[in-house]
């Protein structure tokens, strides 16, 4: 033994004798994780938020969340003998003045730009593959807490540079506090501390910006990662993998490994991007001014969606009782979000009501064989394309050379029509290639060889597949839909017999599949090649 190794394993010792730390590091660094590209998903979220944790302590040193008025004087001469608020003063400061300011404005950015596209590309795999049945209903619950919360910090963060186009964004977030009927315009009052814009905004976002929700998310991404840590994660089905095992490597040291080399490339890339990409270049905005505007406003991407949906109302409003109720701002704004969001996270609650599925599933499903969810997957990314579309509405007017009222007419009538066509475009897909997965297991792999029979017909070669893939592709489930008759065996009308209607239709229409080929079958069909 040498010195040193001597010196680590007394230091170990210690330790160990104090806490009996050993056995627990033991146990918890065996931990078999399953590999597929697409776990990693959860990794960029997790890697971008450290990012943005270290790159946002450096700004703090710098801001200053105050909208007390300056004149500027600072290095960019365009602005100078400009007023301004310090806040926006200090953004131009770490900017041009402070040493690698502009470089942690950048990465900040972009890092807040990959969580939320990581947090989206993670939530859309596990929805495609069923991730989220029985038992991790509860860790998509937070999940769903986490998109909405990134959103709002995400938001928050972009508003604080008191910048024209941060301003925009904040105008509009007023309109959809007062359009709350009856209490909108207290709440307001209530959160601007008086009439818009007042000076106590900056302040209270900065608060909630830097500690409010950082700790929370802190605490939600802890709760999250140990349940998939204590449910265990799912996998693909494949040779010896169950419901009851995980197949993988352990945590140490393939993952640790792993997981360290993937920081630094997740770290890597937004560091790569900040240096080269200029992002939200908030001196070219000037500060904000309730009286002006710039042109091609343009929020970050995950709230384009919802600046798209109100940018697309129609002009409602109603008068009752002396209040104003803004339909055109209260629907876009608050009623299909809260929709949107109320239907992602009750899914999982919704597709086990409509399967009658109560058991648990580790292994996940691949896409095209649970048709009904992918199409609503689809139907529902759809929307919120067209919506998103729609929130550039005036650079794509600008770009290709259309009116806003083309646009216009293009997303209200796309909203409503496309979903519900790529919901029936994917189910057929889906289909589709369930019936090629068939096919493929009973007649084999097409070889492109054609042959000439002695009767003259001319035939292509199919080249059976192997015994794994036929397994694989004929492994998974196919849930009969439920019958829930109308009356019981003795003929009496059955309790909520329209729930149960509306259950057997729907539970019906999850269950349209194309019946996988059986052993039967494909015994049959050797003995006919
Ligand atoms: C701050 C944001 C988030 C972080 C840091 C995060 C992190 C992770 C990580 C590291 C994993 C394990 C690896 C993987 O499956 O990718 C995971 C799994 C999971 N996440 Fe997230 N996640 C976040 C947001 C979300 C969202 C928005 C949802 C869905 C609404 C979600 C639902 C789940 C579920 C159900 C699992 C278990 C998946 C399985 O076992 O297959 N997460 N998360």
């Amino acid at each position: 033994m040498t010195a040193r190794e001597r010196i680590a394993g007394n230091v170990a010792g210690y330790v160990d004798d104090r806490t009996g730390a050993a056995k627990w590091m033991k146990k918890n660094l065996q931990k078999v994780f399953p590999d597929h590209w697409s776990f990693l998903l959860g990794e960029i979220c997790l890697y971008s938020f450290i990012i943005l944790l270290l790159s946002g302590t450096f700004l703090t040193f710098w801001f200053d969340p105050s909208m007390r008025e300056v004149v500027y004087e600072g290095a960019y001469e365009p602005l100078q003998g400009v007023k301004m608020s310090a806040a926006y003063a200090s953004a131009l400061e770490i900017s041009f003045e402070v040493r690698g300011g502009l470089l942690m404005r950048q990465i900040h950015h972009w890092a807040a730009l990959i969580f939320m596209v990581g947090i989206v590309v993670h939530l859309l795999r596990v929805y495609f593959t069923g991730a989220f049945r029985k038992p991790r209903e509860f860790n998509w619950i937070i999940g769903v807490g986490l998109l909405t919360l990134g959103i709002v910090e995400g938001f928050l963060g972009y508003s604080l540079p008191d910048d024209l186009l941060s301003g925009t964004g904040i105008r509009i977030a007023e309109a959809i506090i007062q359009a709350i009927p009856v209490v909108g315009s207290y709440l307001s009052y209530f959160a601007f501390g008086g009439a818009f814009p007042g000076l106590a905004f900056i302040p209270r976002i900065y608060i909630v910006h830097v500690l409010i929700l950082p700790g929370i998310f802190l605490a939600l991404i802890t709760v999250h990662l140990m349940l998939v840590w204590y449910q265990k994660h799912t996998q693909f089905p494949g040779p010896g993998r169950t419901e009851k095992n995980v197949v993988g490597y352990p945590l140490m040291p393939v993952y640790m490994a792993k997981a360290g080399g993937f920081f630094f490339i997740v770290f890597g890339v937004t560091a790569f991007l900040g240096a080269v990409a200029s992002i939200n270049p908030i001196w070219l905005y000037g500060p904000y001014n309730p009286g002006q505007i710039s042109a091609g406003s343009q929020p970050d991407w995950y709230m384009g969606w919802l600046d798209g949906l109100v940018r697309m109302a129609p002009p409602i409003e109603t008068y009752l009782f002396g209040y104003t109720i803004s339909w055109n701002i209260l629907i876009p704004g608050l009623i299909l979000p809260g929709i949107m969001f109320t239907g992602l996270a009750l899914y999982p609650f919704i597709e086990s009501w409509i399967t009658g599925d109560k058991r648990e599933h580790h292994l996940l499903d691949r896409p095209r064989n649970a048709p009904n969810r992918t199409a609503i997957g689809a139907m529902a990314l759809t929307f919120t394309l067209v919506s998103l579309i729609n929130g550039g509405n005036d650079l794509i007017a600008t770009h290709f050379d259309l009116t806003i009222n083309q646009m216009m007419w293009f997303s209200r009538i796309g909203v409503i029509v496309l979903p519900p066509i790529a919901f029936i475009v994917t189910k057929r897909i889906c289909l589709s290639l369930q019936r090629a997965d068939r096919d493929l297991v009973l007649h084999g792999r097409e070889t492109g060889r054609l042959v000439r029979m002695p009767n003259g017909e001319f035939v292509e070669v199919h080249e059976p597949i192997s015994a794994e893939k036929a397994w694989l592709l004929t492994s998974h489930e196919q849930i009969a839909p439920l019958e829930l008759p109308e009356v019981d065996e003795s003929g009496v009308r059955r309790p909520a017999a329209l729930r149960n209607k509306i259950r057997n239709r729907l539970s019906r229409a999850h269950a349209v599949a194309v019946p996988k080929a059986t052993e039967t079958e494909r015994r049959e069909l050797e003995g006919h090649h």
